[in-house]
């Protein structure tokens, strides 16, 4: 793959956060996404590629843009690729103008991302360097000792990032027995998976139950970064199952590890909506507005942060 589609990657991410944050705090979670759809939709169009959506909004007959099985960019002779996105990821955040949102977009060569249904998915992330301390399988005490045994550190001093749900009740309690830190998220568990990566972060591992869509593009990211990840589905009734054997998923129970959930070389692109650790949310200026971006490429490793400033009467205003 070009890579400079990396690049290319950025201006649909940038449309997308820019065209949501117009919804911040405006209490319109719908408003919010779909305008992040559109605006993404129509920079996808403009890509020289023949693209095919396989993490997206949802089923096609739910989701009436970006739906899985989409196909998006110019087409042939483009490379062909899948497509894993997220317009607005947090769209409570972006209603409630709280921190965190972003949007998002990872691309492969055809079959490299799990084909994930709409479901949730339990998952543990790590930063560089702790592959081996993971077992999705262990307890979460026992993923601690394993992370503070390679990290040389107590458990005291490990910080475990978890989405604040009632589900996670007897998630929270061992953490607190097992004596880590724990930092709780109303929303945005791909931040938090990439927080992992990031050492000023102050974030060790991400434990928990979220969306496994957002868990394939967490893997994404991670691959970019050398962290590593495991998810097991976590379907809540016999229709999810079904979805996901129609999906070509037979063994539900599978713990998928970071290469089955994301493979070769993946490019991996995030715009701030919102406010947040990782990135700054767009800022709308006289005439225009700013955005920040992450970009980043598994085949090179390479980290690019890239702050752009827009000028609305040289182009959409969005
Ligand atoms: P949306 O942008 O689709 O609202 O997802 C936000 C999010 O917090 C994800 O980051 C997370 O994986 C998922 O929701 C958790 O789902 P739920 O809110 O149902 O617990």
């Amino acid at each position: 793959m070009d890579r400079n589609l990396a690049l290319e990657l950025v201006r649909v991410t940038e449309a997308a956060a820019m065209a949501s944050a117009r919804f911040m705090g405006r209490g319109d979670e719908k408003a919010a996404d779909q305008a992040a759809v559109n605006a993404m939709r129509s920079r996808l169009n403009t890509l020289y590629f023949d693209g095919t959506v396989v993490i997206g909004e949802g089923e096609r007959d739910e989701a009436p843009m970006l739906y899985i099985g989409e196909k998006v960019g110019r087409g042939e002779p483009g490379p062909k690729v899948d497509i894993a996105l997220d317009p607005l990821e947090g769209t409570t955040i972006c209603a409630r103008g709280d921190t965190n949102a972003l949007s998002c977009i990872a691309i492969a060569k055809e079959k490299r991302f799990l084909h994930a249904p709409d479901t949730y998915m339990q998952k543990i992330a790590v930063g560089p360097g702790l592959k081996e301390a993971i077992d999705i399988q262990a307890s979460a005490t026992e993923n601690l000792k394993e992370i503070s045994k390679i990290k040389k550190c107590d458990l005291q001093d490990l910080t475990v990032v978890i989405l604040d749900r009632p589900r996670h009740a007897d998630l929270i309690d061992e953490v607190r027995k097992s004596g880590s830190r724990i930092m709780l998220i109303r929303d945005g568990d791909v931040s938090a998976s990439i927080a992992t990566c990031r050492p000023r972060s102050g974030v060790d591992v991400l434990m928990g139950i979220g969306g496994a869509p957002e868990g394939v593009l967490s893997a994404a990211a991670l691959r970019c970064m050398g962290g590593y990840m495991e998810g097991i589905l976590k379907p809540r009734n016999d229709e999810e199952i079904q979805r996901a054997k129609k999906m070509g998923i037979s063994d539900i129970h599978k713990v998928w590890k970071l290469d089955e959930l994301a493979d070769g070389h993946v490019m991996f692109c995030a715009t701030g909506v919102t406010d947040g650790p990782l990135l700054n949310g767009v800022r709308f200026l006289p005439g225009g507005a700013t955005t920040h971006s992450i970009v980043m490429r598994s085949e090179t490793g390479t980290i690019r942060e890239i702050s752009a400033r827009h000028s609305f009467d040289k182009k959409p205003k969005y």
